[in-house]
C-alpha cells in the first residue's frame, strides 16, 4: 500500500546478501489463530561481500515478535529494530552466529493464500516469492541457500497428517496431550521459497518408483478423505514424468520421499516446493464421471512440470526474482516436450502456439509488454507472465533448434553440472549452451532483453529463366513501453519449397550447399537468401514448426495457402495454413461489420471442403483433425485486427462463417459424428481422447446450421454422456442456445453436481463463457448465487475470470457493463486476495484495441479504479495498464 512498496525494483541494483543462512531450524506448533513458530538459524557474512558491522536486515510481514537471541543471549528491543517488512540487528557479528526468533502468525484470518494459512482445515503454505516473510523473519531472497530441519507440533485430531520438505526422520506422540509432532529434513540447500509444510486430517494414497539407478522412492498424494479414488491419474502422471526425465534428460529424483498434497484454496495451479508439492485440487483430482479430458491432459501436464522443477528450479535456482524464466520458461519447455513425446508431437504445438498467441502476444503488443527478463518490476507477483512462461519456454526451444538436440542436452547436462546446489542467471544458462556448442550466442540474449514480437515479413520471388528463388526476409521489432530502439534478432526459420506435386524441394543455397533441416538463422534486418535449380515455382512454407516466436507475413494468395493447408507436409504449418485461410476471411468480415458476404463468395466454400477432407482424413490423427475444426477464436481476430476492434462485428463474423461452413459439409461431419462414436467405458488415453475431440468439434459445427436435427443431436450427446468430457462439450455447446434446452441441460447439471466444488465450477464458467448478449446479466445474477464465494479462488476464476478472459465480446460490450462488473469485483477481492485480484485486471491488457467507444468506457472504468485505494498488486497492473497520462 505505502509508497515505498510502489517504487520499482531494478535488475541492474542486484546486490549479493551481506549475510548468508546456511542451517535452518524450525519448530512449528500450529495454531489456527497464533502458530509458534521457533526459528534457529545459523548466519554467517557473506565471504563476497565486503562486511564489518553491516546491519542483518530480515523480511516478515504480519509477524508477532516473541524473542530475540544472539548467540544464546537474548536481544532486548534496544538491540534491533522493529518495522512493518523488517526486523533489523543494527551491530550483526562479523563472525559466524547463531540467531533464534520466536514469532506468531495466524493462519486463519490468511485471505490472501501466501505464508501459511488454512485450507478447508488444512494448514499448508504457499512461499514463492515473498510468502515465506509471512511465516517467519528471514532474508527471503532466492539467493540465500540453507538446508532446513523442521519440526511439526499439532493436535492429533485435528492433524493426524504432518508434513514438510525433504526426508521424514521422527515422529511420535507427546503423551497426555493429544498433542504429536513430525521431523522433516532436507539435504539439498535451498531458497526459502521452496518451503512447505503441511498438517491436516487428509487421506494418503501410497505408490513407489524405482529409479534408474535403483534407488526406491515413497510417492504419495494426500488429498481429502473421500477423494481417494481421484488419485489414480495424477499419480500414474507422476511415474511416467519421473521415467521420462531420466530417459529424455538423464535426471533422476534425489530424495528418499515425494509427496504431493491437493487443497481447495490455492492461488496458482501448483507448486514445486522441494519434495513436497502442494497443489490447487482441480489439478489432482479426477475421475471419468467429473473430470473432462482437458482436465486429465491439465493434470498430467503440471504434475510433470511441478515435478521437473526438482532439476529446473530447485536443485539449480534463480539468483533473483529478475531471472524468473531460467527455472519457468525451461521448465514449461520441458513439460512440452514431455507432453509432446507423451502425446502427439504436432498437436502439442499447436496447444502451445495457441496459448502462446491467445496471452503473449497481446502482453507483448500491450501497455504491460516487458522482457523475458524484465529490467524492473513493482510487485514480483505480478511477473509470474505468458512472456516469462510461454515466451521463456520458446527461447528454449530455440536453443534447441540452434544446437540441435544432442546440443541442448549436452548443454542442460552441462548446465546442472556447473551449477548443482547454486541460485544463478540467465547469463550462466546460455553460457552452458555457448559453452557445449562453441557458439557465440550474444545476440541470442536480446531474446531475453528486448521486449516485443519481432515481425517478420518475407516474400519469395521465382525467375523460371535462372531456376531460382530468392527469399527475402526482413525483421522489425515493434517499440514497446520503455524500450524504443530495438536491435536485429537471431531468428531461427525453418522452411521448405515445395514443388508443384507436393514434394519437398531440396534447399540448395547459392555458394552454401544443401540447407541443413530446412533451417535459416536469420541475423540482420533484410536479408536475401537465393535457392538453385528449382524447376517450376514453388510454394513456401515458412516458420515451420513454429521455430521463432515472431509474427510472420508472407506474400501468398489464398490458392497458395489452401495448397499449403492440403499438402504442407509439416503438420504444425498446414494447421497455421488453415487457420490463416480463415483469419482473413474472418478479419476482412469483421471490418465489414462482420458481414462475410461482403467479403467472400467462394473462398469460404473451398475453405469449408478443405477442413472437411481433413477432418474425414483417418490416415490422420483425430486429435489433429479436431484441430482443424476449430476456427480462430474471437481473441484471435481481435489480435489480427489489431485496432479499432468491435468485439460484436468480430462475433457476427465468426459465427457467419461457422454457418457457413457446417452448411457445405455438414452432412459430412454428421456422418463422421455418427462412424466414430466411441464404444466401451471411458479412457483417458491420448487415441480416445482424440476421437471425442473430434465429435465435439463435430457437433460443434453442425448446430451453427441452427438445425433441429443437430440441436437435437447436441441435446442426446448430453443426455447420453457417460463421461464428464461429453457432457461438459454438449452443455457448453447448449450454453449458446436460445432454447428451452440450454436451461433443462443447466438445471439437471446443477442438481446433478451441486456438492463436488470442482464440477461446479465448470457450471458458473459454462455460463460466464456463453456468446450470448445477456452474458453480462447472467454473471451477476450468479454473483449472489449461494454456492458463489470471492473467497475461493477456483470458483472466482470459474465465473468472473472465464467471463473476462474467455468471453471477449461479453466483457468488451459496448455499454462498459462489462468493465464495470470486472472493475467492481475484482477492487472488492483486492482488499483479502490482491495476487486474485491482480491477474482478473490483466483483463483489461488489450483496452486500446477497441474501437473509440469501447476504448473510451475502458478507460474511464481504470481511472476510476486507479483513483481508488487498491493493494501494489493491483496499483501497478491498473497504472501500467492506463499507461503515461
Ligand atoms: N512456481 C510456480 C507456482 C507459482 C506461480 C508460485 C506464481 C508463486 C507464484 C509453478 O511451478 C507453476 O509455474 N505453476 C503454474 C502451472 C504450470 C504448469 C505452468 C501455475 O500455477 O499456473
Ligand atoms: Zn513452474
Amino acid at each position: 500500500m505505502n509508497e515505498i512498496a510502489r517504487q520499482p525494483k531494478l535488475l541492474k541494483d542486484y546486490a549479493p546478501p551481506p549475510y548468508l543462512i546456511e542451517e535452518v531450524e524450525l519448530d512449528f506448533k500450529l495454531a489456527p489463530r497464533a502458530a509458534r513458530v521457533a526459528s534457529k538459524l545459523r548466519i554467517r557474512p557473506n565471504p563476497k561481500v565486503a562486511t564489518g558491522g553491516r546491519p542483518l536486515v530480515l523480511d516478515g510481514e504480519g509477524l508477532a515478535l516473541e524473542s530475540v537471541a544472539l548467540d544464546g543471549k537474548a536481544l532486548t528491543p534496544s538491540d534491533y529494530e522493529l518495522k512493518e517488512g523488517s526486523l533489523t540487528i543494527p551491530r550483526a557479528p562479523a563472525h559466524p552466529f547463531t540467531l533464534e526468533l520466536v514469532t506468531y502468525c495466524d493462519p486463519e484470518t490468511n485471505t490472501a493464500l501466501s505464508g501459511l494459512y488454512l485450507s478447508r482445515g488444512t494448514y499448508c503454505t504457499q512461499c514463492e516469492p515473498e510468502g515465506f516473510r509471512r511465516i517467519t523473519f528471514f532474508l527471503d531472497r532466492p539467493d540465500v541457500l540453507a538446508v532446513y530441519t523442521v519440526r511439526i507440533e499439532a493436535e492429533r485430531e485435528v492433524a493426524p497428517i504432518l508434513l514438510s520438505n525433504g526426508n521424514p526422520v521422527a515422529h511420535g506422540d507427546i503423551p497426555g496431550t493429544g498433542r504429536h509432532f513430525a521431523v522433516w529434513h532436507d539435504p539439498f540447500p535451498k531458497p526459502s521459497y521452496l518451503f512447505a509444510l503441511v498438517g491436516g486430517r487428509l487421506a494418503k494414497v501410497p505408490d513407489r518408483f524405482v529409479t534408474v539407478s535403483g534407488r526406491e522412492v515413497d510417492l504419495a498424494i494426500y488429498v481429502e478423505p473421500g477423494k481417494e479414488d481421484r488419485c489414480s491419474w495424477a499419480m500414474e502422471s507422476l511415474k511416467r514424468a519421473m521415467r521420462w526425465d531420466e530417459e529424455r534428460f538423464g535426471r533422476e529424483y534425489d530424495l528418499d520421499v515425494f509427496n504431493i498434497v491437493a487443497v481447495s484454496d490455492f492461488n496458482m495451479g501448483a507448486m514445486e516446493n522441494k519434495g513436497l508439492n502442494i497443489f490447487n485440487d482441480k489439478l489432482v483430482l479426477a475421475r471419468p464421471d467429473t473430470a473432462s479430458d482437458a482436465d486429465y491432459a491439465s493434470i498430467e501436464g503440471v504434475i510433470a512440470h511441478e515435478y521437473f522443477h526438482n532439476w529446473s528450479g530447485d536443485r539449480v535456482t534463480c539468483r533473483d526474482w529478475f531471472q524468473l524464466c531460467l527455472k519457468e520458461g525451461l521448465t514449461v519447455f520441458r513439460d512440452q516436450e514431455f507432453t509432446g513425446d507423451t502425446r502427439s508431437a504436432p498437436v502439442e504445438r499447436i496447444a502451445a502456439v495457441r496459448m502462446l498467441k491467445t496471452h503473449q502476444f497481446p502482453e507483448d503488443a500491450g501497455p504491460l509488454a516487458h522482457a523475458v527478463r524484465p529490467a524492473s518490476y513493482i510487485e514480483i507477483n505480478n511477473f509470474y507472465t505468458a512472456t516469462v512462461y510461454e515466451k521463456g519456454a520458446e527461447v528454449c526451444r530455440m536453443l534447441q533448434t540452434l544446437l540441435g538436440r544432442e546440443g541442448f542436452r549436452k548443454g542442460l547436462d552441462l548446465y546442472f553440472e556447473r551449477h548443482d546446489g547454486e541460485a544463478v542467471t540467465v547469463e550462466d544458462f546460455v553460457e552452458a549452451m555457448a559453452d557445449v556448442s562453441g557458439r557465440d550466442l550474444s545476440q541470442f540474449m536480446l531474446w531475453y532483453t528486448q521486449s516485443g514480437t519481432p515481425e517478420l515479413a518475407c516474400s519469395l520471388d521465382y525467375d523460371p529463366h535462372a531456376k531460382t528463388a530468392r527469399l527475402s526476409v526482413s525483421q522489425v521489432v515493434p517499440p514497446t513501453p520503455g524500450q524504443t530502439k530495438k536491435e536485429p534478432m537471431l531468428i531461427p526459420l525453418k522452411m521448405g519449397l515445395i514443388g508443384a506435386n507436393g514434394d519437398e524441394l531440396p534447399l540448395k543455397l547459392d555458394g552454401k550447399g544443401v540447407v541443413n533441416d530446412g533451417l535459416l538463422e536469420i541475423t540482420g534486418r533484410e536479408q536475401v537468401f537465393e535457392f538453385r535449380d528449382i524447376p517450376s515455382p514453388p510454394t513456401p512454407s515458412l516458420l515451420r514448426g513454429f521455430s521463432a516466436p515472431v509474427r510472420l507475413t508472407v506474400s501468398l494468395d489464398p490458392e497458395q495457402i489452401e495448397f499449403l493447408m492440403r499438402h504442407d507436409k509439416d503438420a504444425f504449418n498446414r494447421w497455421q495454413a488453415a487457420q490463416t485461410y480463415a483469419t482473413n476471411l474472418l478479419t476482412a468480415a469483421s471490418r465489414e461489420g462482420g458481414d462475410l458476404s461482403r467479403v467472400t463468395g467462394k473462398e469460404a466454400l473451398r475453405l469449408a471442403q478443405a477442413l472437411g477432407q481433413t477432418a474425414g482424413d483417418s490416415s490422420l490423427e483425430a486429435a489433429y483433425r479436431a484441430e482443424f475444426l476449430k476456427l480462430p477464436s474471437e481473441s484471435d481476430i481481435a489480435r489480427e485486427l489489431a485496432r479499432n476492434v468491435d468485439t460484436d462485428a468480430v462475433r457476427a463474423a465468426r459465427e457467419s462463417l461457422r454457418r457457413t461452413i457446417a452448411g457445405e459439409i455438414g452432412s459430412s461431419l454428421a456422418e463422421l459424428y455418427e462412424a466414430i462414436a466411441p464404444q466401451g467405458p471411458y479412457s483417458p488415453d491420448p487415441e480416445s481422447t482424440g476421437v471425442r475431440a473430434l465429435r465435439g468439434a463435430a457437433l460443434d459445427l453442425l448446430v451453427a446450421t441452427g438445425k433441429p436435427s443437430a440441436l437435437a443431436r447436441a441435446e442426446r450427446h448430453y443426455r447420453e454422456a457417460t463421461n464428464m468430457t461429453d457432457a461438459i462439450s454438449a452443455l457448453a455447446i447448449l450454453s449458446h442456445l436460445d432454447a428451452p434446452a440450454r436451461d433443462e441441460a443447466l438445471a439437471h447439471f446443477y442438481a446433478r453436481w451441486q456438492d463436488e466444488p470442482l464440477v461446479l465450477d465448470k457450471w458458473f464458467a459454462v455460463q460466464a463463457r456463453a456468446a450470448r448478449s445477456d452474458s453480462v446479466e447472467t454473471v451477476r445474477a450468479l454473483l449472489s448465487h449461494p454456492k458463489f464465494s470471492l473467497k475461493n479462488p477456483n470458483r472466482v476464476r470459474a465465473l468472473i475470470g472465464s467471463f473476462v478472459h474467455g468471453n471477449p465480446t461479453g466483457f468488451n460490450r459496448a455499454d462498459g457493463a462489462g468493465f464495470e462488473l470486472l472493475a467492481e469485483q475484482a477492487y472488492e477481492i483486492d482488499r483479502f486476495n490482491p495476487h486474485v485480484a491482480a491477474r482478473l485486471l490483466g483483463a483489461f491488457e488489450s483496452w486500446r484495441i477497441l474501437e473509440p467507444v469501447r476504448q473510451g468506457r475502458a478507460k474511464a472504468v481504470l481511472e476510476a479504479l486507479a483513483r481508488r485505494q487498491l493493494s501494489t498488486d493491483s496499483y501497478e497492473i491498473v497504472t501500467k495498464t492506463l499507461g503515461p497520462s
